[in-house]
């Protein structure tokens, strides 16, 4: 085991929280088993006691150690997609502690495509309770250096996995009501999941747990960020300029001429990779405004879109702390 990889399993044994490289985005990840390390991850995002955490495991074989009553369809989604992009959320064995599921009598849990992750997982053998490592509101991190920019000496160990290859967070599907359910979109879509179990319904039902990657306001830089379509970037943002503020754009494929910002290729898995990065890029370029080009209407571009509006539904407001 690689010297970075001991010292990340000693700080967990120790009850501390450390950055994990996942696939997605970096979490930042305690024992999940001991309730005084899951509550110092609350602490240090400044999130809310009531969000319950996704429980990272070693593999489908986990699945039995933190969940009961798992239907068929469930089992059948994590051996065809983990270790990948998908938490499944089951009704939860009495062992987990409340701290971990924000009291629900359900909880999350994922295998991560990382191989830093999964030898750590493996090494640690229990499960790492871990949310994304932002602090509440703000834009997830896709980098070791976004983690240390996030909390800096709060959380010393950070284990440096690289680039996240994803780069937006898990799909989240829910089991515990009558019929299987998207509660939140990302890169594995749909159709994919249908393919395996057959119809899955899509969007928060009317009294499903408060989740907060369904917050309107979530994901977000601390410019205010304005959606446009391409006719009205280079206008608005040369109006903008006029006025005297200082504004960056984020485009699809290519900036236009003479506008200031960076682009994102304009096909979903790149512009998804790259997204968190250039929002946290173009927030720490000093602008007043920040204005993205709106996204293709359709179901590939659907997890993107979601996180996008959610970041200009929160840029700048008081969550954004
Ligand atoms: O890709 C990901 O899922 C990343 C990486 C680190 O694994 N994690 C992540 O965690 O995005 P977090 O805490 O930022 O978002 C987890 C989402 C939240 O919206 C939370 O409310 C929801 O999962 N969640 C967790 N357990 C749940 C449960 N028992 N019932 C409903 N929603 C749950
Ligand atoms: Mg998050």
């Amino acid at each position: 085991m690689s010297p970075a990889l001991q010292s990340a399993l000693a700080a967990l044994r120790r009850g501390e929280a450390i950055g994990l490289p996942t696939e997605t985005v970096y979490g930042l990840a305690a024992d999940a088993a001991n309730p005084d390390a899951v509550r110092r991850i609350f602490a240090l995002k400044g999130r809310p006691a009531d969000h319950p955490l996704i429980v990272h495991v070693a593999g489908a074989q986990a699945l039995d150690d933190w969940a009961i009553d798992i239907p068929e369809a469930a089992r059948r989604l994590a051996a065809t997609f983990w270790p990948g992009p998908l938490t499944l959320i089951l009704r939860k064995q009495p062992r987990v502690p409340d701290v971990v599921t924000g009291g629900q009598d359900s909880v999350g849990l994922r295998c991560p495509d990382h191989p830093l992750a999964l030898a750590l997982l493996d090494a640690f053998g229990g499960g790492l309770a871990a949310p994304s490592a932002n602090r509440f509101g703000h834009v997830s991190p896709t980098t070791a250096a976004h983690v240390r920019a996030e909390f800096g000496e709060a959380v010393p160990e950070v284990l440096d996995g690289g680039d996240c290859t994803v780069g937006i967070e898990s799909t989240i599907v829910d089991f515990t009501g009558d019929a299987p359910r998207i509660l939140r979109p990302g890169m594995l879509d749909r159709e994919h999941i249908q393919a395996v179990i057959g119809p899955v319904q899509a969007g928060p039902a009317a009294d499903s747990p408060r989740a907060s990657g369904t917050l309107e306001a979530h994901y977000a830089p601390r410019t205010p960020l304005l959606l446009l379509a391409r006719p009205a970037l280079a206008r608005e943002a040369a109006e903008q300029q006029a006025l005297g503020k200082a504004v960056q754009v984020l485009a699809l494929g290519q900036l236009p001429d003479a506008t200031p910002g960076l682009a994102l290729p304009a096909d979903p898995a790149s512009y998804a990779h790259g997204l968190y990065a250039a929002l946290r890029e173009l927030d720490g370029r000093g602008a007043n405004l920040l204005i993205a080009e709106r996204l293709p209407d359709t179901e590939a571009w659907l997890a993107i879109r979601d996180r996008l509006r959610r970041s200009a539904a929160g840029a700048g407001g008081s969550e954004a702390t």
